[in-house]
């Protein structure tokens, strides 16, 4: 495997978005020539949000057979169901509403008013990723897996020097106090994350350009989390040109 790592600039936002849903496209068909079934991972936030979109609106997304598509959420607002805080209601609208997948395809992390308390919430998930993964794996290995970045580095919701950022033994964890609201949430670990095949990470916006830069010369991962993100195959930054402003020239791919 080469573990490459590299970043493909876009000339704005939109461009930025339409890019990645074809991409996106191209690869779900690619692995779905080579496989059975394919498995991937999507975060909240607006850039995922109009990724996802993008899919959803594309013409060639019909040609993917989307009933041997697995969807799985990297992290989820601990509000309840119909809340539409939570990253799986407006996928649904953006996504799910317009893709031919089937609903048990879709695994959504559980809500606040399901019954049950984060810990178990996250214990369930980790339970469901389990049944999902391939020999004693702890999880799936997903095919890619689309990261948003905050502006302070915070990726998943793994955020600036809080501890689920030092958590190997666990698959899924809550998170307190989270920085961006709502407070509640729950996310996937390092660990699991990183067993992605691919990780596509996508930033938008000259407020992401520094996080990025800094991620990208090595700062700590308790410093700038995205630094610590990387597929078992490749990372991708996929990024606009306001975001890639401090990126350094060697690291930028000559091609798209
Ligand atoms: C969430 C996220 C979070 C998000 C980033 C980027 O649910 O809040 O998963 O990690 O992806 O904060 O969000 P934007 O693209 O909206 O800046």
């Amino acid at each position: 495997m080469t573990n490459e790592r590299r970043v493909l600039v876009h000339s704005d936002k939109q461009a930025l978005g339409a890019s990645v849903a074809a991409r996106f496209i191209t690869k779900i068909i690619d692995v779905l020539d080579e496989q059975e079934r394919a498995d991937i991972a999507i975060s909240g936030g607006s850039v995922t949000t109009l990724v996802l979109a993008a899919i959803a609106q594309s013409h060639a997304q019909g040609s993917v057979d989307w009933s041997r598509v697995h969807v799985w959420w990297v992290d989820e607002r601990w509000v309840a169901a119909d809340d539409a805080d939570r990253n799986d209601v407006g996928a649904q609208d953006d996504f799910f509403g317009h893709i031919s997948i089937p609903r048990a395809n879709i695994h959504p992390m559980q809500s606040s008013d399901a019954g049950m308390t984060i810990d178990e919430a996250a214990a369930a998930y980790a339970d469901e990723l389990r049944s999902a993964a391939r020999g004693d794996a702890v999880a799936p290995a997903f095919d890619i897996t689309l990261l948003g970045v905050g502006p302070d580095g915070h990726t998943a919701s793994l955020f600036p020097e809080f501890a689920q950022l030092q958590i190997r033994d666990r698959a899924v964890v809550p998170v307190h106090n989270s920085p961006k609201p709502p407070p509640d949430r729950l996310t996937l670990t390092f660990p699991v994350i990183n067993a992605s095949k691919r990780v596509w990470v996508i930033l938008s916006g000259a407020e992401k350009a520094s996080v990025l830069g800094l991620a990208l010369a090595g700062a700590s991962v308790d410093e700038v989390p995205v630094g610590g993100v990387q597929g078992r195959k490749r990372t991708v930054f996929f990024v606009d040109e306001d975001a890639a402003r401090d990126v350094p020239e060697n690291l930028i791919a000559a091609t798209y």
